[in-house]
């Protein structure tokens, strides 16, 4: 009875979390097994505020040994964790990306590697030829790791823990892969900040699932654009109700909006020009684009 009434609640969680994450109903069976891993991928949602309070390397650790457990292209094994202990250089990337003082909060801080390096060294030790120094040498790589970042996140959820994932370390890469000494053919996906969540957080509403779940055949040849403008509209709308922004990007240039959602947030962040030189500091990492 005890156990009925808990896989109950965990599939109402389910149902609650994906309720406000689409905005329709999926019901779920509270017979079905590992409700509860469910119900915490269902409400996922970052956290960028800790509680001053140590993650412990032997959790750490782990975290890191569950998370490298993650599938492998090939079983190639191309993606490396880096934890940041030195506060000194925790501190420096922060230093690089002012606008994200969560960065430096974290009690703890990873960077997620695809590493590529690996691959040719074996070719070399086992005196064999190399001829796929191509760019899917580094989709391979990049594939891995963020496996791996997403298995670690799912690791750190399951133990109480927040996370949130820093691609703005790929702004300045270089600087960042010279702190760390990382090879040649080894590139940061991201960094990660973890620690004990100061607060429950919020479900970030996505995009309906008419929009990103498609069968068969990819829908959106035959969408009107105008149809794709209205389900745009529409999500807007549902999730200016949950999780309306606070502050409008860039003002100065675009005006205050009256109506301000998630499309025309991300219309604005995307008129800026955004890494653009991520490009040449990949080749200069040795990884070949063509
Ligand atoms: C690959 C990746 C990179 C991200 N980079 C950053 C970042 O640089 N800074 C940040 O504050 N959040 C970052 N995030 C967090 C996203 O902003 C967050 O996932 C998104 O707003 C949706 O919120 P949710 O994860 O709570 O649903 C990143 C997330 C991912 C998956």
């Amino acid at each position: 009875m005890q156990e009925y009434a808990t896989s109950q609640a965990a599939a109402k969680r389910i149902e609650d979390a994906l309720a406000e994450r689409f905005g329709e109903t999926c019901s779920v069976d509270p017979d079905l097994a590992g409700l509860d891993e469910l119900a915490r991928i269902a409400s996922h949602r970052v956290h960028r505020r800790f509680l001053p309070r140590l993650v412990e390397p032997k959790l750490l650790r782990l975290l890191c040994a569950c998370a490298l457990s993650a599938p492998s292209k090939s079983d190639l094994q191309q993606a490396d964790i880096l934890v940041v202990r030195d506060k000194v250089k925790q501190r420096a990337i922060t230093a690089l990306i002012p606008d994200m003082p969560w960065i430096a909060d974290a009690p703890a801080f990873l960077m997620f590697l695809a590493d590529a390096s690996r691959l040719p060294q074996i070719a070399r030790l086992r005196n064999k030829p190399f001829p796929n120094d191509h760019l899917d040498l580094l989709f391979n790589a990049v594939a891995d790791s963020a496996i791996v970042l997403t298995t670690f996140m799912r690791a750190a959820a399951a133990v109480g823990l927040g996370c949130c994932p820093i691609s703005a370390v790929r702004d300045r890469a270089d600087v960042v892969s010279d702190l760390l000494e990382l090879p040649q053919r080894v590139i940061p996906l991201a960094g990660l900040c973890v620690g004990w969540p100061v607060e429950e957080g919020a479900v970030t509403p996505r995009l309906d699932l008419s929009i990103t779940l498609h069968e068969d055949r990819y829908r959106g040849s035959d969408v009107a654009a105008q149809d794709l403008a209205q389900q745009i509209d529409a999500y807007d709308r549902r999730r200016e109700q949950r999780r309306p922004y606070r502050r409008q990007r860039d003002p100065a240039r675009w005006g205050e909006a009256e109506v301000y959602g998630w499309s025309e947030d991300k219309a604005r962040q995307y008129a800026e020009p955004l890494r653009t030189d991520f490009g040449a500091c990949v080749r200069a990492k040795g990884f070949r684009l063509e």
